[in-house]
Parts: C-alpha cells; sequence; structure tokens
C-alpha cells in the first residue's frame, strides 16, 4: 500500500507500480509486514515522529540519504545534527524497529526484474538493533533476487549512509564508486590468508 500526503499523489504512485492500494500515511505505515519510509531525509524524522504510533512494533525499512546538493555534487547535509538519519528517525518513532536498507542504489536498480551484475546477484547491506526486522529485511531482499548483507546495528547505519553519497558523488562527478572498492582477493598472488 502506497500512502501520501496527498490522495491523488498516493494513488497515481500506487498505479505506477502496481501497489495493493493507497491511504494516508497512517495506513500505509500500519499496513503488511513491514513499512518503506521514502520521505527526504530532511523530512523523515518529523514524519516518523507524526506517525510514531503507527510506526510502534512495526519493521521500519528507511531508505533516506541525507543528501544536500551542492555546487561540486551531492555532500552529505548535516542540517538537524550529526546523528545518521535512520538514528533520528529511531529516535524519533522510538517503538519503531528501524532498518537501514535499500539506500546505497538508484531506484532504476531496484526496479530491474532481475538485479544481476557481472554475473553476481545485487548485494544489499543492511543494519539494525532488531533480530526479527533484519530477518524480515533480508527475507525481501531475497525475494528480490538480491543477497542480503547484514552489517551490524543501527550505531553502522552512517556508514551505510555516508557510503551512498560518496557513491552518488562519484556518479556525478563521471566516476564509478565500485571501481573503487577491489576485494584484496583479486590482487595478484593474494593467497587465502
Ligand atoms: N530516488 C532514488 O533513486 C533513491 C535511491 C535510494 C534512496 N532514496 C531515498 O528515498 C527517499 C525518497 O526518495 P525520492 O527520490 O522518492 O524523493 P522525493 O521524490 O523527493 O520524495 C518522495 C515523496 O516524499 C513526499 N514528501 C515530501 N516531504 C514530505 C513530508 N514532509 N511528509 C511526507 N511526505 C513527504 C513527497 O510526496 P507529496 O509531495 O506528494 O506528499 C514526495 O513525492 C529519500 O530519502 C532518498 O534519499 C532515493
Amino acid at each position: 500500500m502506497v500512502g501520501g500526503r496527498s490522495e491523488e499523489a498516493a494513488a497515481r504512485t500506487s498505479a505506477g507500480i502496481g501497489a495493493a492500494g493507497y491511504g494516508s500515511l497512517g495506513e500505509a505505515a500500519r499496513y503488511g509486514r513491514a513499512v518503506l519510509l521514502a520521505v527526504p531525509a530532511g523530512a523523515a524524522p518529523e514524519s516518523a515522529a507524526e506517525l510514531a504510533p503507527d510506526l510502534a512494533g512495526r519493521a521500519v525499512l528507511d531508505c533516506t540519504v541525507p543528501m544536500a546538493p551542492g555546487t561540486g555534487g551531492p555532500g552529505l547535509t548535516t542540517a538537524g545534527g550529526t546523528d545518521s538519519m535512520a538514528a533520528r528517525i529511531a529516535s524519533a518513532a522510538p517503538a519503531a524497529r528501524v532498518v537501514k536498507v535499500f539506500g546505497i542504489c538508484h531506484e532504476s536498480i531496484w526496479t530491474l526484474p532481475r538485479p544481476v551484475f557481472e554475473g553476481a546477484p545485487l548485494v544489499v547491506p543492511f543494519c539494525t538493533d532488531d533480530t526479527s526486522a533484519g530477518f524480515l529485511a533480508a527475507e525481501l531482499v531475497t525475494s528480490m533476487g538480491c543477497t542480503p548483507l547484514a552489517c551490524g546495528g543501527l550505531d553502522r547505519a552512517g556508514l551505510l549512509e555516508a557510503a551512498a553519497v560518496f557513491a552518488i558523488g562519484a556518479w556525478w562527478s563521471g566516476g564509478e564508486a565500485r571501481h573503487a572498492f577491489p576485494s584484496p582477493a583479486l590482487a595478484p598472488g593474494a593467497t587465502d590468508d
């Protein structure tokens, strides 16, 4: 179910992605096994606070990227403090079971029927303090044909957010972020040690 401030916009998005339906933000927050908070980072903590009663006990998937477009390309926004977006959302809706996930890739990747690159399924990192919400996120990622990668607790969510901003900044300037992270196993003469 797609929720929105405007019923018309929610209906449009719902039709566009073939969702189960559309409704208010609160209705969408209470629907299904998990809720994806997909609003601009600057609005996310306030949105989470407003929806806190609806998000209580819910697995909340936070895909926000704290990015501020600047003259030199996207940069980290520090508006509202230095905590990660995930931490700020968790603090705004304390009973929500927050998972940081799905922020790394552009929407064009998430809508691929089969996200496989160079023969390997897309790896989707996630961070959470809630084991069952993490299992749910991993199940969802697997159902999309991707490979989940547990990256620790919510205290590490800021690293994923910074990685997303870094990658977007690299693409913005014509680079290819993934080429900056070759595995040491690929080095000539590498051993398993
Ligand atoms: N786009 C991507 O490729 C991508 C990839 C990874 C992560 N993300 C993250 O996903 C989130 C959404 O991205 P997006 O590209 O969909 O952004 P967007 O188009 O700027 O925002 C999505 C929707 O949020 C709604 N919105 C704005 N302020 C709101 C508020 N205060 N309360 C409730 N709803 C509000 C708007 O809907 P109405 O005006 O109709 O209410 C808007 O259509 C962002 O945090 C972004 O960083 C995006």
